[in-house]
């Protein structure tokens, strides 16, 4: 999905800990495309249910955004985060 809103969604709710795709808090655990591969290889689901799931749930240092983000804004955030990680941030 082509979304508009992802960018901005993005930037008012993750870029405080992930911006341009990097990771302040744990390095290596960055939304880059290798560390997000790595990352992705844990998970069953295909790539965009795994980036929902840890959106919705978070992890470890991650907060959950079920309660703060919907549904949509939530799809529209992993979409936008697989597309930045293949156009290399
Ligand atoms: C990991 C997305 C907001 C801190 C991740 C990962 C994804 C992700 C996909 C897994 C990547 C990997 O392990 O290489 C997002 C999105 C956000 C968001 C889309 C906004 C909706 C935040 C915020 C923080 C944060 C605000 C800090 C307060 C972390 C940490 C990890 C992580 C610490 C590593 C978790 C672990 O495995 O221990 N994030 N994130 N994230 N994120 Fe976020």
């Amino acid at each position: 999905a082509e979304t508009p809103n992802g960018a901005k969604i993005f930037n008012d709710n993750c870029a405080a800990c992930h911006i341009g795709g990097g990771n302040i808090l744990i390095s290596q655990k960055t939304l880059k495309k290798e560390a997000l591969l790595k990352y992705l290889e844990n998970y069953e689901r295909d790539r965009i249910q795994a980036i929902i799931h840890q959106v919705q749930n978070g992890k470890n240092a991650m907060p959950a955004f079920k309660n703060k983000l919907s549904a949509e804004e939530i799809l529209e955030v992993a979409a936008y985060v697989l597309q930045q990680s293949e156009q290399g941030w």
